[in-house]
């Protein structure tokens, strides 16, 4: 008798075994293997695409380039983080926590596109056509090139999008739809994949760009998203904080441009508005308390003037060490520096950071900033709301250059700073700003 073929999966990443695994070897989480039944293979091996011997390799030299013409979203900060605007045939995933606005984004997006003469289709597996108006009331996005349709499956979403000529569809959000072909439940990692392939292949074969929303929890976990990622042609996720206004859109992968932009987004009764003016948004410009400081990050072609606070307190047991925003090694890093060439003794203090505006820091030209918060803390004694610390702090204690320094200093200036502690002279003349030169971590107790 032939042996019976098993497969377990991951409802997580996907990964696939033919032995059970308490924990997944790929993605490391515990319980997620799920043995897939014999239909489920059955449909992988029929799905899972094989390459056909029916084209011959061209020299790249004969071959015409794709001619890609963009279309606007009716929002610039979109546009930015998407290359310049929406790609026809192009499958989007955007990503974020529930509640953080990538229906209200979407909505409205689909609102202006309508307007624009556009003929767009919202499928909501989540809300009734009733709740989405309700919605689009308030985004003032309703139009008759908008359709609504409340559905979760398939092959009835299918039948819509063949039964009229849409030019954009909105599906929201994955996890909530199911395929009759495969038996598994909505959400789980077949089913995703199944349908994600189907609206791939709908996207290419009707040139119709797709925006797909996926779910995913705060430490980016849940079963989806991740497992779309390598199948989409753009991964937008959402950052930000839901109890602030502002929204980070950040692009993870673009087969079509550059993941350096973000787009900034500000939260009001309106929807998800582009943020204009974003100086000052991401700080107090008036008064520092005591534990903040500023510096300069980029964000894409932008830069943001950001407030980072510190809270150094005693600790009692165990010193804790906690940061928000910034990376927890590098926060241990720094603060081992500080007690090594500042002989601060910081082994019996909790030390806790976080980064105003829910915004994560992912360049090290803030450490420096961050050194400041943790000292102002300490002493318990505020900085100057008009300086900005930048520089990048090395194991030895040495501060290193930033890049894009002249553009940063520029920002604060028009910003109407006047003091800023770099690690080395800026190129370019920025002349209301003073610059302090501290190369060496124990410099900048002389400039605060
Ligand atoms: N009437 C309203 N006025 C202002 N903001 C609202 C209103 N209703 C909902 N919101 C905001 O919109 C958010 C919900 O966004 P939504 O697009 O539904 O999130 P997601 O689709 O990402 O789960 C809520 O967190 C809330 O802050
Ligand atoms: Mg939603």
């Amino acid at each position: 008798m032939a042996k019976k073929k098993t497969l377990f999966e991951c409802q997580a990443c996907g990964f696939q075994s033919p032995r059970w695994m308490g924990k997944c070897t790929s993605c490391n989480q515990w319980d997620t293997m799920v043995e897939l039944t014999s239909e489920q293979i059955k449909f992988l091996k029929e799905t899972t695409p094989t390459a056909t011997v029916t084209q011959k390799a061209t020299p790249i030299t004969k071959i015409e380039e794709d001619n890609i013409t963009r279309f606007t979203s009716g929002s610039s900060e979109l546009d930015l983080v998407l290359g310049g605007g929406i790609v026809p045939g192009s499958l989007t995933l955007i990503g974020g926590s529930p509640g953080i606005g990538k229906s209200t984004l979407l909505l409205k997006i689909a609102g202006n596109l309508a307007k624009n003469s556009h003929k767009i289709l919202y499928v909501s597996g989540e809300e009734s056509a009733g709740q989405i108006k309700l919605r689009a009331n308030r985004l003032d996005a309703n139009h008759d090139n908008l359709y609504l349709l409340s559905e979760i499956n398939l092959s009835s979403i299918q039948q819509e999008i063949n039964s009229s000529e849409y030019n954009f569809i909105v599906i929201d959000s994955i996890q909530t739809l199911y395929s009759d072909e495969t038996p598994s439940a909505p959400g789980s990692v077949t089913q995703v994949r199944t349908i994600t392939f189907e609206l791939m292949r709908i996207a290419k074969s009707m040139h119709i760009p797709i925006f797909i929303i996926g779910h995913i929890t705060k430490d980016g976990s849940i079963a989806g998203p991740r497992v779309l990622e390598h199948m989409v042609d753009t991964v937008l996720y959402f950052e930000g904080d839901s109890n602030s206004e502002l929204r980070l859109l950040r692009g993870f992968k673009n087969r079509f441009g550059s993941t350096n932009e973000v787009g900034i987004f500000e939260m009001n009764a309106k929807g998800l508005q582009d943020a204009t003016n974003m100086a000052g948004k991401f700080f107090n410009k008036d008064k520092l308390q005591s534990g903040s400081a500023l510096t300069v990050i980029m964000e894409g072609s932008r830069p943001i003037i950001i407030e980072v606070q510190a809270l150094v307190s005693e600790s009692y047991g165990h010193p804790k060490r906690s940061s928000t925003g910034f990376d927890n090694n590098r926060l241990t890093m720094l603060l081992a520096l500080l007690e090594k060439k500042l002989d601060l003794p910081l082994g019996t203090y909790d030390v806790f950071i976080n980064v105003s505006g829910g915004i994560k820091i992912n360049e090290p030209s803030a450490d420096l900033a961050i050194i400041a918060a943790i000292l102002s803390s300490y002493r318990d004694r505020e900085l100057s709301a008009k300086s900005v610390f930048l520089g990048e702090v090395s194991l030895t204690g040495e501060i290193r250059e930033v890049s894009s320094l002249s553009q940063r200093l520029k920002e604060i200036q028009t910003q109407g700073f006047e003091k800023a502690v770099i690690p080395n002279k800026p190129i370019e003349n920025v002349t209301k700003i003073k610059c302090f030169i501290a190369d060496e971590v124990s410099k900048i107790v002389d400039w605060m």
